[in-house]
């Protein structure tokens, strides 16, 4: 029998449980041993659970326990998980962890502490919820050279574009849905704003380029500033909108890494990518296009990919899975203003100005509203065009 603790009894945490419940059998054949829930960290109380005796409100009951091997961390933030994980790690438990806040700002670290402990620190469910992305970069892609990724990274933000669009549903509803559905995050804006899918590209950057990216040095756009309009007249001109993160080499050699929304030809295999799901491309210099496709949140997808890793730490409590990347600071990556790429301008009246600013665009006028598709440029020669115009909505068009 092996004991696994779980920190966090929210939507993950309490499916994590769920399955590691339902599932005993089928678990016990892939590890060969029984899983056994020894204790459930939480604030609150769950008098109701059948698990109620093995919550407790005291973490170390957890690290003082040295028959748990596998701790599940599924708070969220990083204040106390930072903390909690690696002294688990530390004591030599191995961890796994749904929470993209604390790989994406401490993963480099916390494989280091892994590693000297002979532990293992595993964290599928930090990107794309139910779909495998990290084991498949980690190990069947690992002899591509990966030039680029690039993938819809949050579920939340697409299924509200979703029912923005099809369902004529307001901002506020939608997004009021998907807390209820346990997709969003406990502050919704990380959504919003982008910063839930900048944390996920910086850590598939950081395991497909070697080297640690930190979110702070990463071009990050929500989608407050895209409206029902824009996706109105982009579906006219063959495009979806969609909230876009994105990773490649540059010419030097430098990450061009960044989340924003991105126009994308009906064409593009993420296009078609609706509702809570996720779709990542991979493209490696080997495989060619690589696209994993799967709910991106939610309660059971993301304890599934949970409950795959404590599977794998109990197969290797003595061996070390090798996963690992370097540190890595902002001079590896490019200034977003030498990104080049094509962009939807969106302005009153007849576009004269615009058409100026950037000839040979594609051109349509509606409603006296006119949307150029303009030619590449690099960014920075973009925002200087730009600040000389009174422009509606500006949006990237991917190339991908
Ligand atoms: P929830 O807010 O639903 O659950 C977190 C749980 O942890 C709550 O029960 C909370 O208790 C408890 N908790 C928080 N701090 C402490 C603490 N100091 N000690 C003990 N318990 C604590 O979050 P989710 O389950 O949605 O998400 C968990 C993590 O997984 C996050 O990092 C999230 O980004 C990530 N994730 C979530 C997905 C999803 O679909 N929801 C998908 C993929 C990843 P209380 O409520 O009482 O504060
Ligand atoms: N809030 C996140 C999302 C949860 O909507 O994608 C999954 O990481």
């Amino acid at each position: 029998m092996i004991s696994v603790a779980i920190m966090g009894h929210g939507t993950v945490g309490s499916g994590v449980a769920e399955i590691l419940t339902t599932h005993k059998h089928k678990l016990f054949s892939a590890v060969g041993e029984e899983l056994y829930i020894k204790h459930i960290l939480d604030l609150r109380d769950f008098p109701d659970s059948p698990l109620a005796d093995r919550f407790t409100k005291n973490f170390e009951d957890i690290i003082n326990d040295i028959e748990v091997r596998v701790v599940v961390e599924v708070m969220g933030g990083t204040n106390p998980a930072y903390d909690f994980v690696k002294r688990c790690l530390m004591a030599g438990k191995s961890v796994v962890t749904s929470n993209k806040e604390l790989v994406a700002k401490h993963g480099r670290e916390l494989l280091e502490v892994a590693k000297e402990n002979n532990a293992n620190f595993l964290f599928e469910a930090s990107v794309g919820g139910g779909i495998p992305i990290i084991r498949p970069l980690s190990q069947c892609l690992v002899a591509n050279e990966v030039d680029e990724i690039a993938g819809i990274l949050n579920g939340t933000t697409n299924f509200i574009f979703g029912k923005m669009i099809n369902d004529n549903m307001d901002f506020a509803d939608a997004l009021k849905l998907a807390q209820d559905l346990g997709y969003a995050e406990r502050n919704p804006e990380a959504d919003i704003e982008g910063h839930d899918a900048c944390r996920k590209i910086c850590i598939l950057a950081s395991l497909a380029f070697g080297k640690h990216v930190y979110p702070e040095s990463v071009y990050t756009e929500g989608i407050t500033k895209v409206s029902l309009e824009d996706v109105k007249f982009a579906s006219k001109l063959g495009y979806v909108i969609k909230l876009i993160g994105d990773v490649k080499r540059d010419k030097e050699g430098k990450l061009d890494i960044k989340v924003c929304p991105m126009l994308l030809s009906k064409d593009c295999i993420l296009a078609g990518i609706n509702d809570v799901f996720n779709g990542i491309m991979v493209k490696g210099d080997c495989t060619g296009d690589v696209v994993f496709y799967g709910k991106g949140a939610g309660k059971l997808p993301t304890a599934s990919a949970v409950v795959a890793d404590v599977v794998d730490c109990a197969k290797h409590l003595k061996a070390r899975k090798r996963i690992f990347w370097t540190e890595g600071n902002s001079k590896d990556i490019a200034s977003y203003k030498d990104s080049v790429t094509a962009m939807y301008i969106k302005v009153a009246g007849n576009g004269e100005e615009a058409l100026k600013a950037f000839p040979n665009s594609k051109v349509m006028t509606e409603d006296n509203k006119t949307v150029l598709i303009t030619k590449e440029y690099r960014f920075g020669e973009i925002e200087e065009k730009l600040n000389s115009l009174q422009v509606l909505s500006a949006i990237r068009i991917g190339n991908l």
